[in-house]
């Protein structure tokens, strides 16, 4: 009789919460400090709404757009330092990081046949050692059994002022992910919620590694 071989697990800690809640800042340092790559699951939503800026696709065409989700040279890639996007082996991380991109981005992700083209991308990425993953639904739908879940707020006026944006753009922008049928930005049932309004990145970045390190031993 053969013995089973258990397959080695990830680690998996997932980071969700509204734009401008410290994320990204709050991932980047967890990876960093964990040593384990560091997934932004926005990533491959403004990617494709850039990729659909460039072929010029009509973004009410729900077929169009999804077509894209599958095109062949459209990837991404994550390590310790971050995620990024290549279109046709172009590096275009840099082009992503405006409120315009994330507009389209946020139209784009509430249709579900493209979510449901990008979720086994996503998951993909769960691999051994582990990974850290941000975003709206990673603790509820793309990793629901993380680890660790971490839901990061802040309060408006502090998250518009640490994205450079109008309340009124966030405000609009949370409105939709929030109210979209298909994995809607929400707090897992499991998740720790840390309002990160009067709290610096290092203090954030230090509680999520006290809940880490309690989890990892057991
Ligand atoms: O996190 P980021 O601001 O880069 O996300 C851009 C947009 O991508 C979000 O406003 C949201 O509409 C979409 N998104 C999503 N699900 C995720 C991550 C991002 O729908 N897990």
């Amino acid at each position: 009789m053969s013995a089973t071989i258990s397959k080695p697990k990830a680690f998996i800690v997932t980071i969700d919460g509204p734009a401008g809640s410290g994320k990204s800042t709050v991932s980047g340092l967890l990876a960093q400090r964990l040593n384990l790559n560091f997934l932004t699951t926005g990533a491959f939503y403004r990617g494709l709404a850039y990729l659909c800026r460039k072929k010029a696709v009509d973004l009410k065409k729900i077929e169009e757009v999804t077509a894209l989700a599958y095109y062949k040279a459209f990837d991404v890639q994550a390590d310790v330092m971050g995620t990024k996007v290549f279109i046709d082996g172009i590096d275009i991380t840099n082009e992503l990081s405006n409120e315009e991109v994330a507009l389209v981005a946020s139209q784009i992700s509430a249709y579900p046949e493209v979510r449901l083209a990008l979720l086994d991308l996503q998951r993909d990425f769960a691999r051994p050692p582990g990974i850290i993953a941000e975003g709206r639904d990673c603790g509820t739908v793309v990793f629901p059994n993380a680890n660790v879940k971490i839901f990061l707020t802040a309060s408006l006026d502090k998250r518009a002022t640490r994205r450079l944006a109008d309340e009124q753009t966030i405000s609009n922008r949370d409105n939709a992910d929030s109210r979209r049928k298909v994995a809607p930005l929400s707090k897992a049932k499991d998740a720790i919620e840390i309002d990160s309004t009067a709290l610096s990145v290092d203090e954030v970045v230090d509680k999520i590694i006290g809940i880490v390190k309690d989890k990892w031993k057991k």
